[in-house]
């Protein structure tokens, strides 16, 4: 009976040894690994301090930090001059208590918005409140926010158009990303300005436009320092160009940053397809990491319960919020510097 128990007692121990996750101190912390780079997250303020495990993990491995929602447009100033900054300072305070960073997100984009921003408005109706929504948001973070997304997702995915069809074309033409540009850099000349785009990570159609447009921003002297990739890629499908397109942007004097990276599955996890994705995952903060001017990696959520894709898997840390096989290659790559 004794020696059974001893027996066990030891089988356990071995089992333990060969599947735990390592102990605390052997655990990776990715923000230290990133340096001088940043490693980041998209933060939800429904999850921040009610949920523990994601709050540690925000408070230990991320040195940047992007709000999910809390800065879009309809949450911000849901009513005409009305701004309510509550969610987003919450995100702000906390980044500031744990040394991380914060990536704004976003001005100028044609979902989020509230009712009040609709088609009924002409060009001047809708140019004054741009301006005053950027204005006052800016100053509200002065001093607080090292980059802001002032455009995001401007390039159309119709490969024959240039600029996505939306509320800002309508009403401003081509004009409204340099306009969002321009009042952006006259609200605090200090935080980075960003492009942020999808599908735009290999060279394709979408990025050759938005390569266009970039180029004639930069000829016309408006203002832009960097382009956030986001990287919402599904498995296995890494662009073989992704170096070669973030560095033609870096040699137009522009940063480079991967803004939203999360890698879909779809489908339900299985071995073959968590190591594929620890692959991937390591492939694109190499790419980061080959590209002097790549300031970031910034991954969409934190564990697989909490992702904006229900179900996806998609994150580094599973839904009990223990790293996956994507966490260490993440860590790996970071180290090869
Ligand atoms: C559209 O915007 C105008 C001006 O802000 C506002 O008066 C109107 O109520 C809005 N329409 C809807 C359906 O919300
Ligand atoms: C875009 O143009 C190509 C030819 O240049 C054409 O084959 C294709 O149908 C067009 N697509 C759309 C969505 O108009
Ligand atoms: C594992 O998952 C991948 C991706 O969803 C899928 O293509 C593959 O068939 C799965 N393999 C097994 C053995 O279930
Ligand atoms: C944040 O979490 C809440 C609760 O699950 C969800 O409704 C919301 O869509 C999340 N935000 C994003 C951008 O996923």
């Amino acid at each position: 009976m004794m020696l059974t128990k001893v027996l066990y007692y030891l089988l356990s121990i071995t089992l333990l040894k060969a599947y735990a996750s390592p102990s605390p101190s052997t655990t990776p912390v990715l923000r230290d690994l990133a340096e001088p780079r940043f490693f980041g997250a998209a933060l939800n303020t429904t999850f921040l301090f009610a949920d523990k495990k994601y709050t540690q993990l925000a408070r230990t491995q991320f040195s940047i930090f992007t709000p999910e929602d809390e800065m879009k447009w309809g949450e911000i100033e849901p009513v005409q001059n009305v701004f309510d900054f509550t969610r987003a300072d919450e995100i702000v305070n906390f980044a500031e208590s744990v040394g991380a960073k914060i990536r704004g997100h976003n001005f100028l984009w044609e979902t989020h918005l509230p009712p009040w921003v609709n088609e009924s408005l002409s060009a001047t109706e809708i140019d004054r409140p741009l301006k005053h929504h950027i204005t006052t948001i800016m100053q509200h973070y002065k001093g607080r926010v090292y980059a802001w997304d002032v455009v995001n997702e401007p390039i159309s995915d119709d490969p024959n158009a240039t600029f996505r069809d939306d509320i800002w074309t309508h009403k401003l033409g081509q004009e409204s990303v340099a306009k969002a540009l321009t009042y952006a850099r006259e609200a605090d000349p200090v935080p980075k300005l960003y492009i942020n785009d999808y599908n735009i990570e290999g060279i394709n159609a979408k990025s050759n436009s938005l390569y266009e447009v970039v180029k004639s921003l930069k000829q016309d002297g408006i203002p832009l320092d960097a382009i956030g990739f986001q990287s919402h890629i599904t498995l296995g499908q890494v662009p073989s160009s992704m170096q070669e397109n973030l560095q033609r942007f870096v040699d137009l004097d522009l940063d480079v940053a991967i803004t939203e990276l999360d890698i879909n599955l779809l489908g339900p996890a299985n071995e073959t397809a968590l190591a594929q994705q620890a692959e991937d995952y390591h492939s694109v903060v190499s790419t980061c990491m080959e590209i002097e001017r790549c300031v970031s990696v910034t991954v969409w959520g934190i564990s697989d319960d909490h992702s904006w894709i229900p179900n996806g898997e998609v994150l580094p840390w599973d839904g009990n919020k223990n790293p996956k096989p994507a966490f260490f290659a993440i860590g790996d790559a970071f180290k090869r510097k």
